[in-house]
């Protein structure tokens, strides 16, 4: 918890401001980002479901007596589809492992999926998928799991060293289907993140409620004003939180932290894609890509990888 708080507070007390997008993931946040999900302007998930729908017969890896690995598991909704493609026969010997940061996702997934699919075993783990691989059963062949772009909250340099680890953690002949959102016309990317129904406006300033369960402050979302936009230099979606007035915040009655209206609080970054990153990403990660399937607009893509040594 003192580490949880310390990063927090770091990012509260430097310039710019900023709070790692990992805490948006409590059981409110969790719900609240499902319900983007299905919001008529959030087009990645539609898009990504689409590919994913139909993709295990093209795929050549053998699901017999394996387990699945999914980092970031969310609502488990697109491990469904993927569940919904196999025979009852594989099913009934295949070990499934949601990883998540949320507790509450990962109990909500587990109650869902078992109503619908008799697996061999589906195990969660609750854990942080940036410091925690070595947790995460080794005893099958694997394949990953990376959807939803999730890999697009990382810098260049954040996303290296996931890619990085993630290979230390594979073995020779473990998979990989990682899910990568790609640079499109500017107000489609806008309107993703600006939705009329103001779901994810509502999402952003959740993350100011754990934070205050965390340092035991009393941040008033409503003082704040949800901004999302697309940095066309970095290619990024950014997210912030705008204070609509000046803000004092005493921490342990010691520890100020302020803001001046109009300062913002950066909550998420969105990278987008090209076929130059998606290259760089790939060919830094030693895996060799096998297939990249992608929808007939190219908004987004799955690539299919394997470690070969
Ligand atoms: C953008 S959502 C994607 C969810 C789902 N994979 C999908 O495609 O809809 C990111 C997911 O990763 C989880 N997450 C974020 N940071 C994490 C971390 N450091 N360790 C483990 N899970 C994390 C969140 O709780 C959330 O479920």
């Amino acid at each position: 918890m003192e580490d949880v708080r310390h990063e927090i507070l770091t990012g509260l007390t430097t310039q710019p401001k900023y709070i790692l997008p990992k805490y948006f993931y409590d059981e409110k946040g969790s719900d609240l980002f499902e319900q983007i999900t299905f919001l008529p302007e959030y087009y990645p998930t539609k898009t990504e479901k689409q590919i994913l729908k139909n993709l295990i017969s093209h795929i050549d890896f053998d699901f017999n007596n394996a387990a699945i690995v999914e980092l970031g598991s969310g609502d488990a909704s697109k491990i469904s589809l993927i569940f919904s493609q196999l025979t009852d026969e594989i099913l009934a010997e295949l070990t499934y492992y949601p990883v998540d940061i949320s507790y509450a996702a990962i109990q909500q997934s587990i109650t869902d999926l078992s109503k619908h699919f008799k697996l061999k075993s589906i195990t969660g783990l609750v854990l942080d998928f940036n410091t925690q691989f070595h947790l995460i059963p080794q005893n099958r062949k694997r394949l990953f799991l990376f959807l939803g772009s999730t890999i697009g909250n990382f810098d260049e340099k954040e996303r290296h060293r996931f890619m990085e680890n993630l290979y230390h953690e594979m073995q020779p002949g473990d998979h990989l289907l990682l899910g990568l959102d790609r640079v499109k016309e500017m107000a489609i990317l806008e309107k993703a993140y600006n939705d009329s129904q103001g779901v994810t406006a509502r999402f952003n300033k959740n993350i100011l409620r754990v934070v205050n369960r965390i340092l035991d402050t009393n941040f008033n979302p409503d003082d704040f004003e949800h901004k999302a936009f697309f940095n066309q230099k970095q290619n990024r979606i950014e997210m912030h939180l705008v204070a609509q007035k000046n803000i004092q915040m005493m921490i342990d009655k010691r520890l100020n932290i302020s803001l001046k209206q109009a300062e913002s609080i950066h909550t998420e970054n969105s990278y987008k894609f090209t076929d130059a990153d998606i290259e760089k990403l790939t060919r830094n990660s030693r895996l060799k890509i096998k297939q990249v399937f992608s929808d007939e607009n190219k908004w987004f893509s799955v690539i299919y990888l394997v470690k070969t040594n």
